[in-house]
């Protein structure tokens, strides 16, 4: 399945996974459309892809705010494949986190990107798809409210497929710890340290590339029998931990 003249909407395109995946949608010819919260970033991300050449519309989103995503959707006439990257993430167990950081996890992974979900599935085109971000490799002891918000995305995605079908389809990726722009404003030390820890648990014995986990949201848009499912982007980790 071609993604050349299909219209694809990446909810935080702006900059990490998102971003790659709107760039290798646009050089495949679709019309991509980017979201992001922060404008000033938003704008500076549209005007890297003219640079590169590529045109692609950007739009102000905060999937923490419903109106946001209502005002969004209510300009979309129809589109056919959109990808969340709405979600953070947090340290921290039941017991040792704050329960507002907690409650905040599961907020902006679980109920952002479902209501995320029913606005798109108003606009959504025939055989189009949604594919949403999970994540693994955590553990609930110390990720707490982001493991229940990363296994909320997998039953979402479940429901969702059976919802959609036979119009459309609902997938996630989940990556593992990635050097992106998520860790900015952790200590380059502390992100090498990380990236270090996670290299000597990981089978293929190194983190991923972020290209590496943007083409699994292509995948997955361009494969139109797969729905329901959740794709582990991880170099096998969750087979060792
Ligand atoms: N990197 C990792 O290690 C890792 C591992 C597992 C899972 N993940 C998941 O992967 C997803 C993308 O992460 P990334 O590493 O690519 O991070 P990133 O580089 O910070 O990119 C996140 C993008 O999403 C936007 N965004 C974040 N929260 C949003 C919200 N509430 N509403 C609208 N847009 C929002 C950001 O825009 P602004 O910057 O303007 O807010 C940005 O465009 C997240 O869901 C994260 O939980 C990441």
């Amino acid at each position: 399945m071609s993604l050349k003249d299909k219209t694809v909407i990446v909810i935080g395109g702006s900059s990490g996974f998102g971003m790659a995946t709107a760039l290798t949608a646009v050089e495949l010819g679709a019309k991509v459309t980017v979201t992001g919260r922060d404008a000033a970033k938003l704008e500076q991300a549209v005007s890297d892809f003219a640079t590169a050449g590529h045109s692609v519309a950007g739009h102000v989103l905060d999937a923490a705010d419903v109106d946001s995503i209502a005002a969004f959707f209510e300009g979309v006439e129809t589109f056919d494949h959109l990808v969340s990257m709405a979600g953070g993430f947090m340290g921290g167990g039941f017991l040792e986190a704050d329960f507002k950081t907690i409650r905040r996890a599961v907020d902006e992974k679980l109920f952002a990107n479902l209501q995320i979900a029913r606005h798109a599935a108003r606009k959504i085109a025939e055989g189009g798809s949604m594919t949403f971000t999970a994540g693994s490799g955590g553990r609930p002891h110390n990720a707490s409210g982001a493991i229940i918000g990363n296994d909320a995305i997998r039953t979402l995605v479940q429901g969702l497929a059976v919802e959609l079908a036979p119009k459309a389809r609902a997938n996630a990726v989940a990556p593992t710890w990635t050097e992106t722009p998520l860790w900015r404003d952790m200590p380059a030390s502390d992100v090498e340290a990380t990236r270090k820890q996670f290299s000597q648990s990981i089978p293929l014995g190194r983190t991923a590339e972020i290209e590496e986990v943007s083409s699994a949201y292509i995948f997955l848009m361009q494969c139109g029998f797969i729905t329901g499912q959740t794709i582990v982007v991880d170099g096998g980790l969750t087979l060792v931990s």
